[in-house]
């Protein structure tokens, strides 16, 4: 197995700058991983900061928790994907000044191959983020319809020849099974008939069975609102997005609630990444970065 890299926290100054980090305030982090960005944030707010990091992957939070244990009075932990841990917080009456969702996978998750994410290793195709969920990327090739298979590889992968390859898929499971992500990357070579340049001609395959195993913006879309609702007046709603589908939900949505007075916008324009930045760490490239205040419920 490979070892895996440690995750470098995509733009941490703007998104904790964003995120209001003062002395006393509360964030939730809603996608900690290797608790990158809520380090960040306790060491910019200072005293009596706190976090509560959830993680929809057991793993990245107990990474989170040995990465986050100098804080540890002031950290709670939190398995479940970010709907579930939102609905879990308001029983328990949380109200936050800060929510950050950092979406997408992490560099350890990619790195490890056993977990099926990576087109560079070989591995089972695995891909669930939580691995107590039942549905593999296995699952779905073995299963879907080639209509859902097309489906998913235009909405999620933007894959031009979503059709050819949904039709591949299917002609070939009915003689072997799909399961391993070397025998995938492999055949989308052949049926692409593409190799080498810059971007892996299966780049696209794997991060759309990525996003539908891991119902990634239908999440999304339920966690922006229930977000917005555990919010403190003037609390603010970061997302730092990877893929055009996810910043276009975000950004419509961030719309919504400034035309129904429900938060004011952070910028008109998302936040990019330095050249600096993008040059250290290739991976945020297509990051974007939005904002929201919330204003407070009487003033809607
Ligand atoms: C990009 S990494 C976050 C890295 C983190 N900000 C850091 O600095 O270490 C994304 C993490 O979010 C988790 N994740 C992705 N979507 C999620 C969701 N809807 N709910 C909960 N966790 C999610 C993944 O398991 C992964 O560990």
């Amino acid at each position: 197995m490979d070892a895996p890299r440690s995750h470098i926290p995509v733009m941490a100054g703007e998104v904790v700058e964003l995120l209001g980090a003062a002395p006393g305030r509360q964030l939730i982090d809603l996608t900690a991983g290797a608790g990158g960005h809520s380090m960040a944030f306790l060491e910019a707010a200072g005293a009596g900061a706190s976090v509560i990091a959830c993680d929809r992957d057991a793993e990245a939070l107990s990474l989170a928790e040995v990465r986050l244990a100098p804080f540890a009075e002031r950290v709670q932990l939190e398995h479940g994907d970010s709907v579930s841990c939102l609905a879990r917080l308001r029983k328990r009456g949380v109200r936050a000044d800060a929510i950050l969702l950092d979406l997408g996978v992490s560099s350890m998750q990619l790195d490890e191959s056993v977990r099926g994410f990576s087109l560079r290793t070989d591995g089972p195709l695995d891909m669930r983020m939580d691995r107590s969920q039942a549905r593999t990327a296995a699952d779905l090739l073995n299963r879907a319809s080639e209509e859902e298979l097309t489906n998913i590889l235009r909405d999620f992968g933007d894959e031009p020849r979503a059709a050819k390859l949904a039709q591949s898929f299917v002609e070939r499971r009915e003689r072997r099974p799909w399961r391993s992500t070397g025998d995938l990357r492999t055949h989308v070579e052949t049926v692409l008939r593409r190799r080498g340049g810059k971007i892996h001609p299966a780049t696209r395959v794997f991060q759309a069975l990525r996003m539908a195993v891991n119902a990634e913006l239908d999440l999304l879309r339920e966690a922006l609102p229930a977000a917005l609702d555990l919010l403190a007046p003037g609390g603010r709603l970061v997302v730092i997005s990877f893929h055009s589908g996810e910043d276009r939900i975000v950004k419509e949505t961030f719309r919504a609630f400034a035309d129904t007075q429900r938060a004011e916008l952070l910028s008109r324009k998302p936040l990019r990444p330095t050249l600096t930045e993008q040059r250290r760490n290739t991976r945020s490239r297509s990051a974007r970065v939005r904002g929201v205040a919330a204003r407070p419920r009487d003033a809607s």
